[in-house]
């Protein structure tokens, strides 16, 4: 027999939630020793799907066997034990625990010996090629720390399957690296891995095998050899999607020499110092225009956006000016920017983007009334209906689940709303930080479509983005920085791929 023995077969697996499928009728077996990218649209049932492995959803229907044996988890606690782990789209660590403790999470004793778990994790982070001190808080630690003490716990518990739920999302190229060099070592061990990924360039490069979902079923499941990029997306989206391309201007160029509202200078920042995060910063934003602002995580792009939106406090900030309109601006809070007009889309849905337990036509329309000119006595129904109509259709956040909880969205999906809620305030300076990260590559144009609409409107738009595809379809003008300020400014006829990398490495 050639085949290798599964370690884990899905059979038949469905869950529905109130009727409504996330996945439906799935058969997935997963080997050990190999590397298996799960790919497909936002709401296609990937996380379903994986938290059904790892014990944290149950099958409504169908067979979940582990190592020949039928296997019912009611927790992700057991499923550990089995050796089931899995690493979350947003950490499951205990923020205010040290990587130490985290690690014997669901394996504590009636008394910890802080000595030995403290030696424990040292050697766990020693043998796995981890740099993170065993007593920091976790919540100290920036993403790819956090990661690898996930990691490091499920192989604490000595895991022959882990499974990683967009590990790439928020990395640099250099953890990405890194991460993937632990995969093929964890391979190597024998164990099994499931990752899910929106970036399919790299699914193509990591994995051994490529499973496709649509819709919650299975539509592919092979060598990734046999795939290459196109064939995966029409796969997933079951049409044809058009690259990345330059996103269509709707009538006149906005940076036509003519239209009036071009050229306005809306936004400066001049010299702007924080901390050792963000020195000497300078930039122009003007109506009309999309400013793409590249570089790599770390450069103090983020920072330099909350700065400007209050979401930093005052006191951090050391010296410069920001000026709206030529006036000087300070916020302390972010409702005091918003009132002025100025809207941050943050890449950290989860900590600041929405209520979560609202639906998406709320979210939205909380947006559309925080904006001055559109504060209401009254909470209209008929109003929410047509501001949030008008968003769900422009973004094409799928209208049958919009009675849903946002918490109850998939992540792709939560992003919409995220920037729907964001352009219902109608502003006048918008900063997007990382606006498609965790959306599928068929909806990515649909967003950028509505950045350009933003601009062609008058607005002044920054697009905060390390991918570089993305910054240059959708840049008039593309800003670098490193290491805390702007190092290169360029127009977008004569930005590559190439300059831009060039200029924030160098
Ligand atoms: N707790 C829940 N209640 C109701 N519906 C849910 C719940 N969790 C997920 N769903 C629905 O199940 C479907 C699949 O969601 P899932 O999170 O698995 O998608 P995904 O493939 O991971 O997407 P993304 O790429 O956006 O992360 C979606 O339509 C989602 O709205
Ligand atoms: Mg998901």
């Amino acid at each position: 027999m050639s085949e290798v023995e599964p370690i884990l077969k899905i059979v038949a697996g469905t869950k529905t939630y109130g009727g409504v499928h996330a996945i439906e009728g799935v058969d997935f077996d997963l080997r050990p020793g190999e590397i298996h990218a799960l790919l497909g649209e936002n709401g296609a049932g990937k996380s379903t799907l994986c938290k059904i492995i790892a014990g944290a959803v149950q099958l409504s229907s169908g067979e979940y066997v582990l190592a020949g044996e039928p296997v019912s988890f009611a927790a992700p606690g057991e499923a550990l034990k089995a050796g089931v782990a899995m690493v979350y789209q947003e950490t499951s660590l205990v923020p205010s625990m040290t990587v130490a403790q985290n690690l014997e999470l669901g394996m504590e004793k009636l008394v910890t010996d802080f000595r030995k778990i403290n030696i424990a994790a040292q050697q766990s982070q020693q043998s796995l090629n981890f740099n993170v001190d065993p007593l920091a808080l976790v919540e100290t630690l920036g993403t790819a720390k956090r990661q690898m003490v996930e990691i490091a716990r499920a192989v604490r518990h000595d895991a022959r399957v882990i499974i990683f739920d967009e590990p790439t999302a928020s990395l640099t190229p250099e953890e990405i690296q890194h991460l993937f060099h632990l995969f093929n070592r964890l391979r190597a061990q024998g164990v099994a891995i499931v990752f899910i990924s929106h970036a399919l360039e790299e699914a193509l490069e990591m994995a051994d095998r490529i499973t496709v979902l649509r819709d919650g079923k299975l539509v592919h499941t092979g060598p990734a050899k046999e795939l290459e990029r196109e064939s995966v997306i029409r796969l997933m989206v079951g049409r044809e999607v058009t690259a990345m391309n330059k996103v269509e201007l709707t009538g006149e160029s906005p940076a036509a020499p003519e239209t009036p509202h071009v050229h306005s200078r809306v936004l400066t920042v001049e010299n702007v110092t924080m901390g050792s995060v963000v020195k000497n910063m300078s930039f122009s934003a003007y109506a009309g225009e999309v400013v793409g602002m590249a570089g790599l995580v770390g450069a103090g792009r983020t920072e330099v956006a909350q700065i400007i939106c209050g979401a930093r406090k005052r006191n951090f900030l050391r010296g410069g000016l920001i000026l709206l309109n030529g006036k000087p601006i300070r916020y302390r809070v972010p409702r005091q920017a918003v009132r002025d007009g100025i809207v941050y889309i943050t890449e950290d849905r989860k900590l600041d983007g929405f209520f979560e337990t609202m639906t998406a036509d709320d979210n939205i329309y909380l947006g559309h009334l925080a904006s001055p000119k559109n504060r209401r006595w009254l909470y209209s129904r008929k109003e929410r209906k047509q501001v949030s109509d008008r968003w769900v259709e422009a973004l094409g956040i799928s209208a049958l689940k919009r009675s849903l909880k946002i918490i109850e969205y998939s992540g792709g999906n939560q992003q919409k709303v995220v920037v729907a809620k964001s352009l219902a305030q109608d502003p006048k300076v918008v900063i997007f930080d990382e606006p498609t990260r965790g959306v599928d590559v068929g909806a990515i144009p649909q967003i950028h479509r509505s950045i350009r609409e933003l601009a062609d409107r008058g607005m002044a738009v920054i697009v905060i983005s390390s991918y570089l595809p993305e910054i240059l379809s959708i840049s008039d003008r593309v800003l670098v920085a490193r290491g805390g300020r702007i190092v290169e400014e360029m127009a977008s006829s004569e930005a590559t791929e190439e300059k831009i990398m060039y200029a924030a490495i160098h």
